[in-house]
């Protein structure tokens, strides 16, 4: 598994893996964000690429923090494709977001989960992931 940063030709696959995650969205509305992420120092997103395929996909977001000295990096959209569970490509997208977080001297990084996500809650607490709170939002649409 290879694991990189998106680039605009991953479009369809970055549709394809957010439906699956529950986002369903088009295609050019899929380019315009991928082009506000990449134009972002806040952000990256990466994929997993497997045989020249994308079957993966996890974003991260640092902002500077007023509870700490440190900035903090959250994981978003976290996915791998349905026929490529449970190979270690999930592992793999988090160390590499993990060390980016690093490198930008955060000190801590967090996520927020669905509660009927319970498969990835195991694969967050084997990652050494801790539930630490409750998570409260508010749509503004
Ligand atoms: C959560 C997800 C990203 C994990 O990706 P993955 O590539 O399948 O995970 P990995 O193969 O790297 O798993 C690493 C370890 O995590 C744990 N784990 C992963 N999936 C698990 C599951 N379904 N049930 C229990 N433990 C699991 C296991 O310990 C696994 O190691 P093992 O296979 O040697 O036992 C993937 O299942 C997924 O895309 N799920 C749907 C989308 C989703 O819920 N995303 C999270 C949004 S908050």
């Amino acid at each position: 598994v290879k694991i990189r940063d998106v680039e605009a030709p991953d479009v369809a696959a970055v549709v394809r893996l957010l439906t699956q995650l529950g986002y369903p969205a088009d295609a050019p509305a899929v380019a315009r964000r991928l082009e506000r992420l990449t134009e972002s120092d806040s952000d990256r997103l990466f994929v997993a690429e497997v045989d020249g395929e994308v079957v993966g996909l996890a974003g991260l977001h640092v902002s500077p923090s007023v509870e700490y000295d440190a900035p903090a990096a959250k994981v978003s959209a976290i996915v791998v494709d349905e026929d490529h569970r449970r190979l270690g490509i999930g592992e793999a997208l988090l160390q590499a977001v993990e060390l980016d977080a690093r490198e930008r001297g955060c000190g801590l990084l967090f996520l927020t989960t669905a509660h009927r996500r319970r498969d990835a809650h195991e694969f967050y607490r084997r990652l050494g992931f801790e539930q630490t709170g409750f998570r409260f939002a508010k749509s503004l649409d």
